[in-house]
């Protein structure tokens, strides 16, 4: 697999150079410019393209989309992780890519990181997290457009896709853009987020992108004291699936608060990356309903 991905490099001429903020804005305003108008763009060496998204912020979408695109890569399938949150990318922390700059192929082309089995890129990888947080809304559009447009994957099995919260400009271009496969809606089970999963399926529904499933996290904490299962978010164990059946849409799966799983995200180290971790189990889980859920809307 790693292999894979270096005779596809190979290919190229990687001339590693770093990317700085300014010679991104530079192309947004010069090459880029006419891409803000909404003609879809298509990835032809990409089989399947699933944004993970809520309305709700901080419920656990980039730690759900890395473990699942790390998963995904464990089941020997060509996967390619890519940062949307333009304002927080959080992708390499999750992965320990923190390192700035990256390559270039000869055709202008971002060439992203490979890493615990996948391929990913992060406007993170390219400038300081703490700089390019006061973008605005065109700015965000043309950066979503170039990182889509103007990444070199090669030939992958599934694009993950980790959005930012909410249902702002990135959702918008990315709709408008590119021709999505499949999306999934990640929700703690309290009340308050749930109202925002159903804004997130009209969002989808309005936008033509099939949602193939409900992530619930963080549904219990496992106690290592008591060992029970503790409700500590609000709502029940039937608050989501209820909710999903509701609007006739599955749970996909149901995710544990488990402190070793913000421990391993803080170092960059995914869950899913350490085969022994039990942690990792519903992650693969996850992995193989996705899989199975993407596969029904292909045939539909
Ligand atoms: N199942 C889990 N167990 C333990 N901690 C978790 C779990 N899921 C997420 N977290 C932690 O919760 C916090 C928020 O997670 P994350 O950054 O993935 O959410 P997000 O929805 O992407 O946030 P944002 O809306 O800001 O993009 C992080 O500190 C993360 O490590
Ligand atoms: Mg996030
Ligand atoms: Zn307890």
């Amino acid at each position: 697999m790693l292999s894979y991905f270096t005779s596809n490099l190979s290919n190229t001429v990687l001339n590693k150079k770093f990317l700085g903020l300014s010679s991104l804005v530079r192309n947004f305003h010069g090459d880029h410019a006419k891409d803000f108008l909404p003609d879809k763009i298509e990835l032809p060496d990409v089989s399947r393209v699933i944004a993970v998204s809520s309305c709700k912020g901080g419920v656990g979408k980039s730690t759900v989309a890395t473990n699942l695109a790390v998963s995904l890569g464990q089941l020997n399938l060509r996967v390619g992780l890519l940062d949307l949150d333009i304002y927080g990318p959080s992708i390499p922390t999750l992965l320990g890519t923190t390192e700035k700059g990256i390559g270039v192929s000869e055709d202008k082309k971002f060439l992203p990181i490979e890493k615990h089995g996948i391929l990913s890129l992060s406007i993170g990888n390219m400038i300081e997290q703490t700089k390019g947080l006061i973008w605005r809304g065109p700015l965000v559009s043309g950066a979503v457009k170039q990182l889509l447009t103007d990444t070199f994957w090669g030939k992958l099995d599934y694009l993950v896709l980790d959005l930012p919260p909410g249902t702002g400009d990135t959702q918008i271009t990315l709709a408008q853009s590119l021709k999505i496969d499949a999306s999934l809606i990640v929700t703690t089970p309290q009340r308050l987020a749930l109202a925002d999963v159903i804004r997130g399926v009209e969002m989808f529904k309005t936008v033509e992108v099939p949602v193939a499933g409900i992530v619930e996290n963080m549904s219990w904490f496992q106690c290592p004291n008591c060992n029970t299962k503790h409700n500590f978010m609000g709502g029940d164990a039937q608050s989501v699936k209820d909710l999903a059946a509701k609007i006739g849409v599955n749970r996909l799966a149901q995710l544990p608060y488990v402190p070793e799983i913000a421990v391993s995200s803080d170092r960059g180290v995914p869950v899913s990356a350490q085969i022994e971790n039990p942690f990792a189990k519903p992650y693969f889980q996850l992995a193989n309903n996705v899989i199975e859920a993407v596969s029904q809307i292909k045939k539909k």
